[in-house]
């Protein structure tokens, strides 16, 4: 049973206090987690509890550190450790907002992580093996090479220009042919002018002048890795069109232009024609639904369409996305949700309708390394971590490293991918 619950503030890679929370059971077990942050929000997700104010620039989390240590310390002490549904039902009926405006996101998705680490804890194995005790397969990595739109200024409209190794079935083979294109698009770049630092998630600053420009070079970048665009290396995209869609209008400022949203919808899958693109994520804005099925209509047979603030890790949502043809792929994040429990049935329903799968973390992260034993553990497709580079995003790909170094080296999941099929 749980014998204590302790929340601290501690630091995420930008530099914003954050939420860990520690688990103690009656046999001493201890699960730890921490509560990463993103940027680029759904207006639908849960959303973290920040003290406001002129400290920190109003990120402080004491008040959700408050939470934790006093109502859901007391609603937990006693509760079964391993009966994870149980537990987050319980932090449901604290906060039954799906926003989580009361207890806050950051205290309810750290807490909820924290419990399913004892659970494995007080069990003697690592949580992926908690999860499920004989994985096939790892996830597929997707890695972010050039940053953009809330992560970098919005130098470039698009969020994430990623790579997907599709030829190899080996993580650390993957991981080795994503760190030379990383490195060869940083060349190319060098070449071109000043070097330029990163982006929030740890890929190339976009040192170029338009969306065009990144393609270009992320497709050059893998030749001059040495390998064959569209066979070995693929590239993917976060659009993130939230961001910069407004009444089904998209306003590109790399190009100080108006879109209409069939006219944007046609840049897009003229991209899909030009480059070895094999996913794209929030192609159209969370509040047209209209763009994302008529992209989903027209691409979805050949690339992963994507949806992450259109669906915000909700179970219903990816049923109603699955019922209108909305995408074919869901992002999945825990702190969208705000419990393992409700992240668990947003895979399920996923995976219920046939489609792919990708966890992913946030922009804002730690050393936490939970999505990594949750995407091993649901047997989900692909990684999305950001880049090859920073800690709070190696400490994901190197826990991938050391858990097939355990299973003896099994294949990464297979691609083509459900979706695209
Ligand atoms: P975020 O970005 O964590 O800043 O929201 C990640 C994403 O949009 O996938
Ligand atoms: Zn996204």
């Amino acid at each position: 049973v749980i014998a204590d619950v302790r929340a601290r503030e501690v630091w995420d890679s930008r530099g914003r206090p954050t939420v860990e929370v520690d688990v103690t059971t009656a046999t001493g077990a201890l699960g730890r987690a921490i509560a990463p942050a993103g940027a680029s929000r759904g207006s639908a997700e849960a959303t973290d509890l920040r003290d406001g104010g002129d400290l920190l620039g109003g990120f402080g989390v004491r008040r959700a550190v408050d939470n934790v240590n006093t109502v859901i310390r007391s609603a937990l002490l006693g509760a079964a450790v391993e009966d994870q549904t149980a537990v987050d039902n319980i932090l449901d009926e604290l906060d039954p907002s799906p926003t989580r405006e009361a207890l806050g996101g950051n205290a309810t998705v750290a807490t909820s992580l924290a419990v399913l680490h004892a659970a494995a804890a007080a069990r003697g194995v690592p949580t992926w093996r908690h999860l499920t005790a004989n994985p096939t397969h790892l996830p597929r990595p997707q890695i972010q090479i050039i940053g953009g739109g809330a992560h970098a200024a919005r130098r470039v409209d698009l969020q994430d220009f990623m790579v997907v190794p599709i030829a190899t079935d080996r993580i650390d083979e993957a991981l080795t042919q994503v760190a030379e294109v990383y490195l060869a698009v940083g060349a190319l770049l060098l070449a071109r002018g000043p070097a330029l630092g990163v982006a929030d998630e740890g890929g190339h600053w976009p040192a170029v002048r338009n969306n065009e420009e990144a393609l270009e070079l992320l497709t050059l970048g893998i030749e001059r890795a040495g390998f064959v665009p569209g066979v070995d290396l693929a590239i993917s995209l976060d659009v993130a069109a939230s961001e910069f869609e407004d009444g089904g209008r998209y306003r590109l400022e790399s190009e100080d232009r108006v879109y209409e949203r069939s006219d944007w919808l046609n840049v897009l899958s003229g991209w899909l024609d030009s480059y070895p693109i094999v996913a794209i994520e929030d192609p159209a804005g969370e509040h047209d639904p209209v763009g994302m099925r008529d992209f989903t209509k027209r691409n979805g047979g050949r690339v992963l369409v994507v949806g992450d603030d259109y669906i915000v890790t909700t179970a219903d949502r990816i049923r109603t996305a699955v019922a209108d043809g909305a995408c074919n792929t869901a992002l999945i994040k825990v702190n969208q949700a705000g419990t393992v429990t409700h992240t668990r049935e947003a895979h399920a329903a996923a995976r219920a309708a046939g489609w792919s799968t990708i966890v992913s973390a946030r922009s804002g992260e730690t050393e936490d390394t939970s999505i990594v034993d949750l995407a091993v553990g649901w047997q989900a497709d692909i990684l999305k971590v950001g880049s090859i580079t920073r800690s709070e995003r190696t400490a994901k790909w190197n826990e991938l490293l050391r858990i097939d170094e355990v299973l003896g080296g099994i294949p990464l999941a297979p691609f083509p991918l459900r979706g695209s099929s």
